[in-house]
Parts: structure tokens; C-alpha cells; sequence
């Protein structure tokens, strides 16, 4: 199929706050608004962003668990907002998500045999022997021993469980699946495991990953391109590699400075951006980032900024670093580093 497998245009969020005369909001928060991406067939997007920018209302909404306020989501050039209730089932078969906190995510009375055929057997009958056969193949895929097939999720550890919650993501062949701070909760060298899993399992299966993260060395380990966002926009999307070496936005510029540097050989030239993320209910208008950013001009305050496409194949929406109305040359100020992007 020519295309991208996930394509994204002008997904917007709202939640109603509250219900005031008619059933009239009082307020509405601005979770996602006007995000725009697309993720081809083996490939690894990572959204990154501080806590509250919307990232886990995009994978909701790329699940169709929340209905956009606007814009839409193709999965293979349809719309999965035109798909019947029986459609959408079938569809999800394609789109799997694994949860940052596999334990509340798999049924506690349930083995991982069970867990692991769980999600196929929605769809078909197995046999014992097929389904002994599903769990033996996808148990050994994800690394887990076959005994572990008579286990409760209560009887396993923490990495062993996220395990478990990527073999039943696998049970339907996905094509693509959502990870919303798969690794968060684990331990840094439990995390380089499971991170290293899913590369082989993106390899060996051409899957693709909607890989959504807070922790930039995780990000940079897997990625393919990266996407920033910030109160509920995309601020930059660049490939990993030009998105280290160089990053454009002023905030991508001082979420990778005030991320903790393993190689001591690398310098962190810009300055960790200060202050908190204002609220999405009442968003500071023109570029959200202006009360926090040192190169903030008068245009800032009133003017949202558009992605601006760059030379190296990057958006990036700022009107300093990245001016709709001139050539796009970019002063990013930081040089060269080494990195790790996938
Ligand atoms: N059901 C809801 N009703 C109202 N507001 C919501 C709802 N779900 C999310 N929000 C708000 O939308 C904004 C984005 O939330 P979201 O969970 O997508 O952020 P996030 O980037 O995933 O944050 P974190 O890194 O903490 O997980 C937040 O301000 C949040 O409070
Ligand atoms: S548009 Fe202005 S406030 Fe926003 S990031 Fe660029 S310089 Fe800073
Ligand atoms: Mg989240």
C-alpha cells in the first residue's frame, strides 16, 4: 500500500469542563489542537513533551477511545471516524497500545497464557492446541520462559509484566502499536531490555511505533523522527539525529538541555527552560510558549505561529528560528553531538 500506514491532519481535543446553564461548559480545556503528523510502516514516531501537553489525549484519539473535536485519523487511507461499531473492532486488530502501568492494564484473575490469547480468541475460536501453541510462540518472542504461561500478572515482575502487555499487543499482528510510557515505570537497565525488545520486534515484524515518552534518552534511543508538543500543539517535528544535533524551537532547545546527559564528552549549551506549563483551559495567546521563552519578540504575543517546513526536512513553528514569511535559514545555536537515534 503507497502511503503512510498513520496519517494525521488537524486533530484537535476539547474537553468540556463542567455544565453551566443548558448544559453550557464553564470552560474548556485545550488538550490537542491542530496536530498534524504521519507514520509510515516500520517506522518510530515519538511524541515528547512535559507533563500535560496532550500526549495521551493524541493516543486516545488515535485509538478512537475519545472522538476528536476535529480533524481526523487514517489508518491506511480510511477514516477510522466513518468506521461502524463491528468496523472499528476489526480495524483496532490493526492498532494495539501498551500502558505505562502493564499490572492495571491485565486482568489479575487471568494467566498470561490466557491474557496473551485473550485478544484472538475475541475474534476466533482456538483449539487447546492452537492455543498453547499462540502463547509458547509469543511468549518466546517477547523473552519470557514458557513456564511463565501458568503465572498471574501478580506472580511476575514489573519488566516481565510489560513484557507480557507487548506479547498480547502482538497476539492480533498489529501494524502498529501505540506505546504511552511503556517504560516509565521501570528500572533504567529493565527499560534498555524492553527498549531494545521492541527494536527486534519492530525489525522482525515491520511494525510501526507511535512511541510517546517524557524521557529524552529513552526517545533518542528508539526514534525515528520525533515530534515536540507543547500545550497541545506540535512545536517540532524533525528526524532523532538533526533533532539532537541541532534542535530549532527554543523549548526543544530547553527540554534537551535540562535532560540528563549520560556521555560526558557532550555539552549542553542552552539553558533549561523555567517556570510551568500554563493551563490549557486559558492558553497564553499567540505562541503558548512566550511566557517562558528568552527570545520571545512583541509578534510572539499575538501571532500563533505555523510549522514552517526546513531544509533538513523538519517543522518547526516559531517565528524567530523559523519565519513563515522569509527563508528558512535557521539560527539554532547549539552544535553538533553524538547520539544514539535509531
Ligand atoms: N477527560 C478529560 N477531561 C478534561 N480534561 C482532560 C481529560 N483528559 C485529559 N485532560 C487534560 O488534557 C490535558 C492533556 O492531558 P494528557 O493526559 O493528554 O497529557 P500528557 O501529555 O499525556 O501528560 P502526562 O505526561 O502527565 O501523562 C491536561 O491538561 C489534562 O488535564
Ligand atoms: S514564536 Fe516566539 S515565543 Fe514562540 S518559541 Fe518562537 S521566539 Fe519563542
Ligand atoms: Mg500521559
Amino acid at each position: 500500500m503507497s502511503g503512510p500506514l498513520l496519517l494525521v491532519e488537524n486533530l484537535t481535543k476539547h474537553y468540556p469542563l463542567g455544565a453551566g446553564f443548558f448544559k453550557r461548559p464553564f470552560s474548556v480545556v485545550r488538550a490537542v489542537e491542530n496536530v498534524s503528523f504521519s507514520v509510515d510502516a516500520g517506522e518510530t514516531l515519538c511524541i515528547v513533551g512535559e507533563s500535560g501537553c496532550g500526549k495521551s489525549t493524541v493516543a486516545r484519539l488515535l485509538m478512537r477511545l475519545v472522538d476528536p473535536t476535529g480533524g481526523r485519523v487514517l489508518i491506511d487511507r480510511t477514516d477510522i471516524a466513518g468506521l461502524k461499531k463491528h468496523e472499528l473492532r476489526v480495524h483496532r486488530r490493526r492498532m494495539q497500545m501498551v500502558f505505562q502501568d502493564p499490572y492495571s492494564s491485565l486482568n489479575p484473575r487471568l494467566t498470561a497464557g490466557q491474557i496473551i490469547t485473550e485478544p484472538v480468541e475475541n475474534f476466533e475460536r482456538l483449539s487447546r492446541k492452537q492455543r498453547n501453541a499462540l502463547a509458547a510462540d509469543l511468549l518466546q518472542k517477547v523473552g519470557l520462559a514458557p513456564e511463565m504461561t501458568h503465572r498471574l500478572p501478580s506472580e511476575l515482575s514489573g519488566g516481565q509484566r510489560q513484557r507480557l502487555g507487548i506479547a498480547r499487543a502482538l497476539s492480533l499482528k498489529p501494524s502498529l502499536i501505540i506505546a504511552d510510557e511503556a517504560v516509565s515505570a521501570l528500572d533504567v537497565s529493565v527499560q534498555a531490555q524492553i527498549l531494545n525488545l521492541l527494536v527486534d520486534l519492530q525489525q522482525q515484524m515491520s511494525l510501526a511505533f507511535v512511541f510517546i515518552s517524557h524521557d529524552l534518552g529513552v526517545v533518542e534511543h528508539i526514534a525515528h523522527r520525533v515530534a515536540v508538543m507543547y500545550l497541545g500543539r506540535i512545536v517540532e517535528l524533525a528526524p532523532c539525529e538533526a533533532l539532537f544535533a541541532k534542535p530549532v524551537h527554543p523549548y526543544t532547545e530547553a527540554l534537551i538541555a535540562a535532560a540528563p546527559v549520560p556521555d560526558p564528552t557532550r555539552v549542553r549549551l542552552a539553558v533549561p527552560v523555567e517556570g510551568e506549563v500554563p493551563s490549557p483551559i486559558n492558553p497564553p495567546t499567540g505562541c503558548a510558549f512566550h511566557p517562558r521563552c528568552p527570545l520571545a519578540v512583541e509578534r510572539c504575543r499575538i501571532e500563533v505561529p505555523p510549522l514552517v517546513p526546513m531544509a533538513d526536512g523538519r517543522v518547526v513553528a516559531c517565528h524567530v528560528r523559523a519565519p513563515a514569511t522569509e527563508s528558512p535559514a535557521v539560527a539554532a545555536k547549539s552544535g553538533p553531538v553524538a547520539n544514539s537515534c535509531a
